[in-house]
């Protein structure tokens, strides 16, 4: 059978940086670890004033499309996945085919062109979304650009202020594709839940405490569904857990729940047992409150063994290493935690074809998806073509007044113009109104 997946990546961050500890935790006057170790993070990516979320997408299809020599004849679909859309009818993927196409010869007529919404997930069911094309056999011999772009911004002394960020990862979707190949299996887990929603407004309305607890309940549901069609996961199928990074932290809490599930029954929870005991079992108690205390002491205890800290530095740690330097982009997030693995994975010469990644999506509202992802022969080529180092380098640090002129310039609430920090360099930006207040986008060689 054909194997269907992801071809090739490529990243765009924002350009500018607002360093946490640094800047950001002096002004909030709070201690720099809370950002370092409690988040997890240590600097976010911001859109500088000529940036938007267009800008990002067509800057990291543009990265795509030039390095993998495709032109538009070779895109049969274009989707784009944000929550931080700007138009409720004009998708922004047809602004994006417009900008592609005053660089590139030919044009993307025939092409279908979409918006695809549920917060943080609408990435990955983008993703699903070419891929169920392609299998249809509706593709032509084409393939499918995929872009997750955003820029995750919160209301200033918001506590969500701490996990902004900015950036687009294009994904190119075909038959026999280079990267990664797409599972059919997958598990959801999906609730009417308010944790985290924008009702026609810039800024999230955000339950934070509430958002980290919809998260695991989402994820573990998720888990057990993909386990129901694929089979018990144990922690040695899969080389890496790439997951829904909103901050680190998020995803350390998420490993070790996650952990505790697929070691049940398993030799790995016998061998424990003799220094933590086995894991509690519902049956094994009077009171539900009971139970609950005494998993929270076996996860304590868990948490400090040196089999899941192994565990935890193998297959979590690498995903979250550009996670850290760029903060939540939302639907990019679990796309960047992909690309971090892989090159995390080249870097330290790990061999990477066949081996297989569990990869967790989620999004706010609320939605988690599972599936499992096998890795292709020619994944190294791919990860080497990133310059994602040298981005996150020429980032400018923004002193804290600069971020607050930057925060200004992008709320749609205010009218502020603030100078550009950097210099566009072979790149599309922002480039004034239209007559019908729609956005115009130039080439900058
Ligand atoms: N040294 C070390 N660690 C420290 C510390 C210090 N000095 N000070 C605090 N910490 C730790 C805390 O113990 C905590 O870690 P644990 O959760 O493991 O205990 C961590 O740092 C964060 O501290 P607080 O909980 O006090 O931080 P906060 O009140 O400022 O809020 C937040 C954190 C709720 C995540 C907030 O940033 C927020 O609302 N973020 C936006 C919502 C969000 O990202 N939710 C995630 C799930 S929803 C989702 O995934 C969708 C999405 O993308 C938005």
């Amino acid at each position: 059978m054909t194997a269907v997946g992801i071809d090739a990546v490529e990243i765009w961050t924002g350009n500018l940086k607002l360093d946490l500890p640094g800047t950001f935790a002096p002004e909030k006057g709070e201690d720099p670890e809370k950002y370092t170790k409690g988040l997890g993070l240590n600097a976010s990516s911001f859109p500088d004033s000529y940036e938007d979320i267009v800008t990002m997408a067509a800057n990291a299809a543009y990265r795509l499309m030039d390095r993998k020599g495709l032109e538009p004849d070779d895109i049969g679909r274009i989707d784009v996945a944000t929550e931080s859309a700007f138009d409720n009818s004009k998708p922004v993927s047809t602004y994006v085919a417009g900008c592609l196409e005053q660089v590139f010869e030919g044009d993307f007529h025939h092409a279908n062109k979409g918006e695809r919404k549920f917060a943080c997930i609408a990435g990955t069911q983008s993703l699903d979304d070419a891929y169920n094309w392609i299998k249809a056999g509706r593709n032509r011999g084409r393939g499918a650009l995929v872009i997750a772009t955003d820029t995750a911004l919160y209301a200033r002394g918001d506590a969500g202020e701490a996990t902004q960020g900015a950036g687009a990862v294009a994904m190119y979707i075909d038959e026999e594709p280079n990267l990664v190949e797409l599972s059919a299996d997958q598990g959801y887990g999906s609730a009417d839940e308010t944790d985290f929603l924008k009702p026609n407004q810039q800024f999230p309305s955000v339950d934070g405490k509430r958002s980290v607890q919809v998260y695991l309940a989402r994820m573990r549901e998720a888990l057990e569904d993909y386990e129901s069609v694929a089979g018990a996961v144990h922690p040695d199928d899969f080389a890496y857990a790439p997951f829904h990074t909103p901050f680190p932290g998020m995803v350390r809490r998420a490993a070790l729940l996650a952990y505790r599930h697929v070691i049940r029954n398993t030799s790995i929870e016998d061998d424990l047992a003799a220094d933590i005991g086995r894991q509690p079992r519902p049956e094994g108690f009077d009171s539900d409150e009971a139970y609950r205390d005494a998993l929270r002491d076996y996860m304590d205890s868990l948490k400090e063994t040196d089999q899941y800290r192994e565990w935890y530095a193998e297959t979590i740690e690498p995903t979250l290493s550009i996670s850290r330097e760029v903060g939540n982009w939302y639907t990019g997030s679990v796309h960047l935690a992909r690309a971090s693995t892989l090159k995390e994975a080249l870097e330290s010469g790990k061999e990477m074809a066949g081996s297989r990644l569990l990869v967790g999506s989620y999004g706010s509202g609320a939605q988690a998806e599972i599936h499992a992802e096998t890795v292709r022969d020619s994944w190294a080529e791919e990860i080497e073509a990133l310059n994602v180092d040298e981005q996150l380098e020429e980032r400018y640090d923004m002193s804290w007044e600069d971020y607050e002129e930057i925060h200004d310039a992008h709320n749609h609430e205010m009218d502020v113009d603030v100078e550009e920090f950097t210099t566009p360099e072979q790149e599309f930006v922002f480039d004034g109104w239209g007559r019908m207040g729609e956005r115009k986008y130039r080439f900058v060689e």
